[in-house]
């Protein structure tokens, strides 16, 4: 028995349930394990330590920072706030903009959602979020999630959310032939919500711009369609960039892949921003929508908004993604990767798609009939076969994240070309071992 589960209620598990070993400290892409064991992390734990585990710099940042100024509320000014908000002014492109901090992903999407509200004039004006979504554990954060988990809880439509189905082309909800017919169907579908609800109603849409733990990778249309809709009716467009930001999907953030012309409104961000060393959100708001609100008492705040030791991480991660060249080196990975995991698509009838690859990041979905697409387990459940393999990966000291009948893969971008090349070997035989024939 563990001795956290005498004491500690984790996240999003059965509590009798939780069994798992203490991490003590980390190096690069490994974990290391108190029984002395080491783990290649290759989920970047919650798809968030994107500079690996004890990053050096980062390290030092948060020991500099604390040497100097722990904390102080954003009531007064601190001087590595003011640069770090600049820097995320400038690699997001909002330049002219303003960040508001916060302390995580779940936060920043309320907060943008606040943020937007405000700038439209519609304080509880209407918000559009999908199907099979995930943006954060908070209530509003699950109203906004399509998430079959949390659904009960929380009553979506009472907070203003209206849901629409997902741009997921391989089970395409708007029953067309071709991905990029599926991404131009689901961003018209918002238009259409957009004008059922009535422009004059509706605040926002947020949507993310490439996965979440959702598994779902937009095709490259649906982006453009989007932003062309939102803004054609004059509906702020907040981008969900937690999981996807900071070189995750080969850029730093993932709705740049379609060029500063589809820039969303608002970018909500938070794990990859400070590489997990520090808990910090971010809210990055457009020059725009800046505009509509810098005369407005903005209702809202959090104690640790914008902490300086957090803020301190997150100087040093952008720097570090720069200096290091991250970005870059996780599109060229990504592609390896992507190209892989096809080659492993062609070996084993159990894997029906393998999505992403901008970055690294990439999902297996695996399937119990490959002619049929039909899924091995009911989403969101997780197929016992799955479930085996994942344990007996990390007996082998390999750590994947899965979801549902998803696999995904979501390595720190620091990992080393040989580690990677490991665990896809590897992976190729544990789908032999637990899916045969
Ligand atoms: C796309 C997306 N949005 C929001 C969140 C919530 O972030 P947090 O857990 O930091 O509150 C997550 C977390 O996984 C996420 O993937």
């Amino acid at each position: 028995m563990n001795d956290e589960a005498d004491s500690v209620l984790h996240s999003w598990c059965v509590p009798a349930r939780w069994n798992a070993p203490t991490v003590v400290g980390g190096q690069g892409a490994w974990l290391h394990l108190e029984d002395g064991r080491r783990v290649l992390d290759m989920s970047s734990l919650a798809e968030c330590s994107l500079l690996g585990h004890q990053h050096p710099k980062l390290v030092q940042a948060i020991q500099q920072q604390a040497a100097q100024l722990c904390f102080v509320t954003n009531q007064w000014g601190a001087r590595v706030r003011a640069e770090l908000a600049e820097e995320l002014l400038e690699v997001s492109g909002l330049r002219g903009g303003r960040v508001f901090f916060t302390l995580a992903g779940a936060d920043a999407n309320e907060n943008a959602i606040k943020v937007a509200r405000l700038a439209s004039g519609l304080p509880r004006g209407a918000v559009i979020a999908r199907d099979r979504s995930y943006h954060g554990a908070t209530f509003m954060g699950m109203a906004l999630s399509g998430d079959a988990r949390v659904q009960a809880f929380v009553d979506a439509q009472a907070l203003g959310v209206h849901h629409v189905p997902p741009p997921y082309a391989y089970r395409c909800p708007y029953g067309t032939a071709t991905p990029q017919a599926c991404g131009a169907a689901a961003a018209q579908a918002v238009g259409a919500k957009i004008d059922e609800l009535g422009t004059e109603r509706t605040a926002a849409v947020i949507m993310e711009p490439n996965a979440g733990t959702n598994g779902i990778v937009p095709p490259d249309s649906f982006w453009p369609a989007l932003r062309r809709a939102t803004r054609e009716r004059g509906v702020w467009l907040i981008a969900d960039e937690v999981m996807s930001g900071f070189g995750r999907c080969g850029h730093w953030f993932a709705w740049q892949k379609h060029g500063p012309e589809h820039a969303p409104d608002l970018i909500t961000c938070a794990k990859g921003l400070t590489g997990a060393a520090a808990p910090l959100g971010a809210v990055i708001v457009s020059a725009t929508v800046y505009e509509r609100i810098q005369h407005q008492m903005l209702g809202t705040g959090l104690t640790y908004c914008g902490h300086p030791l957090s803020c301190a991480a997150g100087l040093a991660a952008v720097r570090a993604y720069r200096d290091e060249g991250l970005i870059e080196r996780s599109r060229r990975l990504g592609g390896w990767l992507f190209e892989r995991l096809q080659r492993l698509q062609q070996r084993h009838a159990v894997i029906g798609d393998v999505r992403g690859g901008d970055g690294l990041f990439a999902i297996v979905e695996l399937v119990a009939d490959r002619g049929t697409r039909a899924p091995l387990a009911p989403w969101p459940q997780m197929p016992p076969a799955l479930a085996a393999l994942l344990q007996d990966a990390m007996a082998q000291g390999l750590s994947f994240a899965a979801r549902g009948n998803l696999i995904i893969l979501a390595p720190p971008l620091v990992i080393a070309e040989a580690e990677l090349a490991d665990a896809i070997d590897r992976l190729d035989a544990l789908l032999s071992r637990h899916f045969p024939g």
